[in-house]
């Protein structure tokens, strides 16, 4: 299964929640995972580098692959069709050989946050993405949602994007995001991402 985690707004949690999805699939869930690595800048493959370096066994696989090379990796891997393929995508997305990546997607993950220009970046992301392929599932999970902040947009932001897709519980802003690697997730993260990736990863999905 191809999951996509994609925005077309930079910095809203993409290459961490990628992260947490495959440790909960992996650590929590027994499933396979592999995350492949599109994002310019690298960072979960950097992380997994890094982490290789003091672990013995990896519980899954992060590899490193730019649009070029999409076609042929996602046809490699999807001779496994237990594996959960996340895909953590770039923040910027004006590139034609996006096409066949957004058209593979079963599942598409889109972290977001309430302002104005994100809302706009992940209105565009969806309209784009529907247009390509309109039969993937689509999740927006609210990211980094501070206590107590007040957002005057949030019921219009709401009402927009369920017109494209399903909204998960929010994932509040913590500290110990800072702290996650391919390895494992922090446990005081536990019970504020399980709940959203419960949500996501139903299972009636696997069953497919
Ligand atoms: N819920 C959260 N609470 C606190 N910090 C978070 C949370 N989610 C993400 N972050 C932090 O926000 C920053 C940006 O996250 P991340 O790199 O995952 O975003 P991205 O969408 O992949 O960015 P880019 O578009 O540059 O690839 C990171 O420092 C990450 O640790
Ligand atoms: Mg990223």
């Amino acid at each position: 299964m191809n999951i996509l985690i994609g925005n077309q707004k930079g910095g809203v949690g993409k290459s961490t929640l990628t992260v947490c999805a495959a440790n909960y699939l992996t650590l929590a869930k027994q499933k396979e995972a592999i995350i492949l690595d599109m994002d310019y800048q690298q960072s979960i493959s950097q992380k997994y580098q890094k982490a290789k370096l003091l672990e013995n066994t990896e519980p899954y696989e992060v590899l490193q692959a730019n649009l070029e090379d999409y076609s042929l990796l996602s046809n490699a891997l999807s001779q496994n069709a237990n594996a959960a393929i996340l895909i953590d995508l770039p923040g910027k997305l004006d590139d034609d050989g996006l096409i066949p990546v957004f058209t593979s997607a079963d599942l598409v993950i889109c972290p977001f946050s309430y302002d104005e220009f994100t809302f706009e970046s992940t209105i565009l992301f969806s309209v784009v993405l529907k247009k390509v392929n309109p039969k993937a599932r689509v999740f927006f999970i609210p990211n980094r949602i501070k206590a107590n902040a007040k957002f005057e947009i949030m019921e219009e932001v709401n009402l927009q994007l369920q017109k494209f897709g399903t909204l998960t519980a929010a994932i509040p802003d913590r500290v110990d995001f800072q702290r996650i690697t391919t390895y494992q997730t922090p446990l005081s993260l536990l019970p504020v991402l399980a709940p959203v990736f419960e949500q996501i990863f139903d299972k009636s999905l696997w069953n497919k």
